[in-house]
């Protein structure tokens, strides 16, 4: 669908047509990508982190956490065991933790892709030639959100950092080949409606083959903490939007939804989304990953949680997938 800057500012400003947009976005993802919806196993192999994101919990001025790191073994182990509950893609992500070099990461991937699995690498920025190494060992999709378009948000937002080398790294993940996967969080604070359509413009102008959105929620132990949250709806609607304008890409139905609203995840996947990504990992380590307070299931198992959203995905009618899941959008060379 062709949607100008100036529709899509309308359409977030205007709350009147919210449900028909819902309604399109549902019928958009219906005709293009179908009815089945691709779970993903999320390994939060790390919650130790070199940055000072504003917003996350992990930032490494957080002194209030308890640190850990999986061993390659162990993440191996959890996507082993992930597998053989039928995840067909592993998404391990982690904070920026240097302890993993290149090839303590180029290990792990080739554990991994022993088990006829599709691989998602989220782990930060880093080099060309560190993607490209992941690469080579079989890495499948790389998962980098550019959190905000706006220069002046992403500065305030990202200490130390620089938005043009975010750019530079989803570049770079393109060139190489990988299904390319980005998104933005929804409502922090001095975010302005005109940079979330320009978020959703810079989805389709680099031709994303995943993006995925969610709420800001303030975490206690951040700067932003007094800050209010990210508004559910809206983030639904720059979701359904990137649907509209991005017909067969994959869409997480994200976790950070469900915890502003305890039906957030199938709301998502009734507004334009056809992924979920169940977490993977012993309940020990899931409070521990707070990158936001009241994160869901965080006292839950695997197997629990593969149960619980798979009865969720039936109960709307909807299946669940058997395949890799590969993004449709996906061309290689394209
Ligand atoms: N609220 C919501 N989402 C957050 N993320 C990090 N901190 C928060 C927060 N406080 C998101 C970022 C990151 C993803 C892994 O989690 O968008 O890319
Ligand atoms: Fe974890 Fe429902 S998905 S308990």
């Amino acid at each position: 669908m062709r949607l100008t800057r100036e529709n899509i500012i309308e359409i977030l400003k205007d709350n009147s047509k919210n449900d028909r947009l819902f309604l399109l976005a549902d019928k958009v993802r219906h005709d293009s990508v179908g009815d089945a919806v691709h779970l993903r196993g999320l390994i939060e192999f790390s919650n130790i982190c070199k940055r000072q994101c504003k917003y996350c919990g992990l930032r490494s001025e957080n002194s209030d956490i308890d640190r850990y790191r999986l061993s390659p073994s162990d993440i191996i182990k959890y996507a082993d065991n992930a597998a053989k509950m039928g995840y067909k893609t592993i998404v391990l992500q982690s904070g920026e933790d240097e302890y993993y070099s290149s090839d303590k990461i180029c290990e792990i991937i080739r554990g991994i892709k022993k088990l006829d699995v599709a691989l998602t690498l989220s782990i930060g920025e880093k080099s060309f030639d560190e993607y490209k190494a992941f690469k080579k060992e079989g890495a499948d999709r790389y998962l980098i959100r550019i959190e905000t378009t706006d220069r002046e948000l992403y500065k305030l937002m990202h200490p130390n950092m620089d938005i043009d080398n975010r750019f530079r790294c989803l570049e770079d993940i393109k060139t190489l080949g990988y299904e390319v996967g980005t998104g933005c969080l929804v409502g922090l604070p001095n975010q302005t409606i005109e940079s979330l359509a320009d978020d959703i413009l810079y989805f389709k102008n680099i031709e994303a083959d995943m993006v995925g959105i969610g709420p800001f929620i303030p975490h206690p132990q951040t700067p932003l903490k007094d800050c209010s949250h990210g508004n559910f709806e809206l983030s639904l609607k720059v979701m359904a939007l990137t649907r509209l304008l991005l017909p067969d890409i994959n869409i997480p139905a994200t976790t950070a939804m469900e915890t502003l609203n305890p039906n957030g995840r199938i709301l998502a996947l009734q507004s334009g989304a056809n992924v979920v990504m169940p977490n993977v990992t012993a309940p020990e380590y899931r409070a521990k990953y707070e990158i936001y307070p009241n994160k869901i299931c965080i006292t839950e198992n695997p197997e629990k949680c593969r149960n619980c959203i798979g009865s969720k995905i039936m109960s709307i009618g909807r299946t669940i997938s058997s395949d890799y899941g590969k993004s449709k959008h996906f061309k290689i060379n394209s």
